[in-house]
């Protein structure tokens, strides 16, 4: 029983994102962030938690305990016009979910403002 319960969980977790992913219009076919760990083998618990039955919202504790933060700064570095995990307003502080979203296109914060052009993946 514990074992058919948990089971359905998962694929009602599963069956949550891909109702989502339709919902946008998208599939694991667009290749969005989500997707491309997972072809890294980095798997739903691993942004999401270990409670499949409450997924947590990852923050940014989640990715950069992966992405180190100073490391992250310093291979982005020479990124024209300019770092975009680093600026005067946020320091490196900024929510990687600004910009990264698992599972939509991603967006180029800083352009409210700026010009910057960044393409985020
Ligand atoms: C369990 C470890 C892990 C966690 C947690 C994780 N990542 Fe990653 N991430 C990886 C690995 C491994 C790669 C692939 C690295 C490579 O190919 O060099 C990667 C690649 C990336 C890339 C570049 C490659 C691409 O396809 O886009 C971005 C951007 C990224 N991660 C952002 C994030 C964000 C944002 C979060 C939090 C929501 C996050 N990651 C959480 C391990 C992790
Ligand atoms: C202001 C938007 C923005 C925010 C916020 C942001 N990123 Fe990025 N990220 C980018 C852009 C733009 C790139 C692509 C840089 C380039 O052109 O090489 C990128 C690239 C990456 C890459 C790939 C780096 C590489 O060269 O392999 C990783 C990993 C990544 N981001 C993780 C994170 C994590 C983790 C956070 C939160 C701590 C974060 N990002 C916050 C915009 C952002
Ligand atoms: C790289 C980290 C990452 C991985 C791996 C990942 N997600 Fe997510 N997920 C996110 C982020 C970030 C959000 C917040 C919304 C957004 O950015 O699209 C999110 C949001 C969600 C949500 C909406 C509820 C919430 O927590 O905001 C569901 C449901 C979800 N993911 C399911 C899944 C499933 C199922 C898998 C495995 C197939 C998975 N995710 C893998 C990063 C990830
Ligand atoms: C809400 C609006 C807003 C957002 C969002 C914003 N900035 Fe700015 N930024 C400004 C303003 C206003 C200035 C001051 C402009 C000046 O002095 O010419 C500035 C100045 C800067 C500067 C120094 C001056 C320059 O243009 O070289 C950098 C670097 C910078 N921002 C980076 C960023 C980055 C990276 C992001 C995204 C992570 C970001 N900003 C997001 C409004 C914003």
């Amino acid at each position: 029983m514990m074992k058919a319960s948990k089971a359905l969980k998962a694929a009602l977790f599963a069956a949550t994102a891909a109702l989502m992913a339709a919902s946008m219009g998208a599939s694991a076919a667009d290749g969005f962030l989500a997707d491309r760990h997972a072809a890294k083998g980095i798997n739903c618990k691993m942004c999401h938690g270990p409670d499949e039955k409450n997924p947590q919202t990852p923050t940014i504790e989640t990715c950069t305990a992966c992405h180190a933060k100073d490391a992250l700064v310093k291979k982005t570095a020479n990124v024209k016009p300019t770092n975009p995990h680093v600026s005067p307003h946020y320091g490196s502080d900024l929510d990687c979910s600004n910009c990264h979203f698992g599972h939509a296109a991603s967006e180029n914060f800083c352009d409210q403002c700026h010009q910057f052009k960044f393409k985020v993946p």
